[in-house]
């Protein structure tokens, strides 16, 4: 029996990388995942994997920038699952061309800033509300949320992105501080550099410069995020909410100058001399 059998899960943008490894993850732990993403294709693509490998999963639209939509997947998951323990809120707007247009603050274009924040922020606050009844009458509720790195530091380059997950860490307090005394749990998890199909053949040149920040040897895999996703979803992270939980490669808990200064530190730890 696996940590999450009997449990309903919801996964966002759960056709993409990082759901997709996650929906998997929480299916092969014994939960019943609904794969929700707005390509639709990609979401049937992934349930289908996942009952292929005796697992219970279901594909269902969402578009988190329509109310209606959300309140449908709700609707429609507890009409198919008749409850619902478990919502992962990983789905945010991360097409290249529409990242490429989240740049400095002084030329922002507001339907950039305002549809990141739709879909980005108000898509999760609006997932967290329309749960939250079946959630709380579960008694034993897990919410987790995604942010950035980019919600943590400062950048050069999307800013409404950044703005948008920052807003989603503060958000996730608000949660656990509302309803842990209901029973549900509520934490976002920061992802560092995850590179994934998408991000690979976008931003090659970034993933490269970002390697080196990193603290461990290698950028992360879905799998890692997806680790923790069922980590808070269960049981042993009963005593876990209101986290910021950062699973980065420790990229945001250094200075930049140690990437820049670590062949020096090697050649001091080889036996010579720590330098001016
Ligand atoms: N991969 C990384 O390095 C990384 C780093 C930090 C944060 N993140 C965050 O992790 C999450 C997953 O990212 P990913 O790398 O897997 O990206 P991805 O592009 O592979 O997946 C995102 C998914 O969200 C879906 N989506 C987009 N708009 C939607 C909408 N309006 N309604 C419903 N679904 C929608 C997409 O179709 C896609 O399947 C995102 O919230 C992202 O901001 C990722």
């Amino acid at each position: 029996m696996g940590r999450l059998t009997g449990r309903t899960a919801i996964v966002t943008g759960g056709g993409g990388g990082l759901g997709s490894a996650s929906a998997r993850r929480l299916a092969e732990e014994g939960g019943q995942v609904v794969v929700a993403d707005i390509l639709l294709d990609r979401a049937q693509k992934v349930a289908s994997e996942i009952r292929a490998t005796g697992g219970d999963a279901i594909a269902m639209y969402l578009d988190l920038g329509d109310p209606d939509s959300i309140r449908k997947l709700i609707d429609d998951t507890l009409a198919h699952y008749g409850k619902l323990e478990i919502v992962f809120n990983n789905g945010a707007d991360t097409r290249p061309e529409f990242l490429e247009r989240d740049a400095g603050i002084r030329e922002m274009d507001m339907e950039v800033w305002d549809h990141t924040f739709q879909v980005n922020t108000r898509g999760t606050m609006l997932m967290i509300k329309h749960s939250l009844p079946a959630l709380i009458k579960s008694g034993d509720g897990a919410i987790i949320n995604t942010s950035s790195g980019a919600s943590l530091l400062g950048d050069l380059a999307r800013s409404a992105y950044a703005a948008s997950k920052a807003a989603v860490n503060t958000l996730t307090l608000y949660v656990a501080a509302q309803y842990g005394k209901q029973g549900v749990r509520c934490n976002v998890i920061s992802p560092g550099m995850v590179p994934t199909e998408t991000s690979r053949k976008s931003q090659p040149e970034l993933i490269k410069a970002v390697t080196r920040h990193h603290l461990t040897p290698d950028l992360g895999d879905p799998e890692d995020i997806a680790a923790m996703v069922a980590f808070l979803a269960s049981s042993d992270a009963r005593f876990v909410t209101g986290q910021i939980m950062r699973v980065d490669g420790g990229v945001t808990k250094a200075f930049a100058h140690v990437a820049d200064n670590r062949d020096q530190f090697e050649a001091y730890v080889a036996g010579g001399s720590w330098g001016e």
